[in-house]
């Protein structure tokens, strides 16, 4: 079978062939070679799993060669369709990350304490339209952040310790939050006296609630309380939210994609966001050319409510909104911290 060198990519000619009749493991085995595995979003993205390459010229004529063939050689039909699902797999993987199917994919998160956090969710097979259903890169970022703004930010301290309203616990609330990623790693870091509402689009909240259950066992350590809801940010609330049921802090990842989602964001802001003196908005997004105007409209329009950058800095992820050839896509990504500007 095959062994080479790690570092040296295989040629397709290389792979068993099909008119040698390999056996039923050896293509199951080559097949397995040929997986593309989600990226881990790591900063150390080059993680990429240990295994020889293999030059993606020519891949796909020999995956599609297994799939039209009868593999009458072969002892089973199991078998047979074993490798029949296994190519077909491998062909999807390399029609882009939409084509994958559902998957639960492993994040890590640092911890206050210094501790690593390991959540897990699960994303659906994509469609076009729902963005929800996947876990994108700025939200991995703004997850591995959360713990140094709870040292930084003072809204963040537990309510015991926070003079300005000893009588509740902190309430949070999260806008778009597609598989959960930030919301459940700020309920896994944050202690007891908490709560955060983890909210999306109708048909993305059913995935959300999954993901808050897969990781209960995480999620009971902290004590901090979870729930999951729609939010439609273009959609005025109705009743207004009273003072007591507004948030102390508002999370928001990756939420730009539209040019009329500024104004629903701010709006949504408006309606949500405590006007108490440690009252935050933390959002992270990546610096995509296209959608700058929608970057300055957003300053601009929180700048108009009141509110002002209390920290922001850059840093780059790598998505895994990717092609075959498994290099990793950097992305650049801005961070913000905002509070109420005459409270500063
Ligand atoms: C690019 S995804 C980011 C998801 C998640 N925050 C992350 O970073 O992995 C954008 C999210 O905004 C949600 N969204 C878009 N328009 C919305 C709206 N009008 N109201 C509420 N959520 C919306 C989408 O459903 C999706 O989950």
């Amino acid at each position: 079978m095959i062994s080479a060198d790690p570092d040296e990519p295989l040629h397709v000619l290389d792979l068993p062939q099909i008119h040698t009749k390999p056996s039923g493991t050896d293509i199951l085995r080559t097949l397995d070679l040929l997986a593309i595995k989600p990226r881990s979003f790591s900063s150390s993205a080059h993680e990429a799993v240990k295994r020889p390459a293999v030059q993606p010229a020519g891949v796909t004529r020999y995956l599609t060669s297994f799939i039209s063939s009868s593999l009458s050689w072969l002892d089973t039909d199991e078998l047979r369709e074993a490798v029949w699902d296994a190519a077909a797999a491998r062909l999807s993987e390399r029609s882009g990350r939409t084509a994958m199917p559902a998957m639960s994919r492993v994040f890590t998160i640092p911890s206050p304490l210094g501790e690593e956090l390991t959540l897990t969710l699960h994303e659906p097979s994509l469609t076009a339209d729902n963005l929800g259903m996947k876990t994108w890169v700025s939200s991995y970022l703004l997850a591995r952040r959360l713990h140094t703004l709870l040292e930084s930010t003072p809204q963040l301290i537990p309510p015991a310790l926070n003079t300005s309203k000893p009588d509740r616990s902190l309430r949070a609330l999260e806008l778009g939050a597609g598989t959960g990623l930030v919301g459940l790693s700020f309920a896994a870091i944050k202690d007891t006296s908490a709560s955060i509402h983890l909210t999306d689009l109708p048909e993305i909240v059913p995935n959300l609630s999954h993901n808050a259950a897969l990781n209960v066992e995480l999620l009971t350590k902290t004590g901090t309380a979870v729930t999951t809801g729609v939010l439609d940010w273009s959609v005025p609330p109705a009743p207004l939210p009273t003072q007591a049921e507004q948030y102390d802090l508002i999370l928001a990842a990756d939420p730009l994609y539209s040019p009329k989602h500024p104004a629903w964001l701010v709006d949504t802001i408006t309606h949500w966001l405590s006007r108490s003196l440690d009252a935050r908005v933390v959002f992270e997004m990546p610096l995509r050319d296209a959608y700058l105007p929608q970057r300055q409209e957003l300053r601009q329009r929180l700048g108009q409510l009141g509110l002002a950058v209390v920290e922001e800095g850059e840093e780059t992820g790598y998505d895994d909104w990717e092609t075959a050839d498994g290099g990793a896509l950097a992305v650049r990504c801005w961070w913000s911290v905002w509070g109420w500007s005459e409270k500063l």
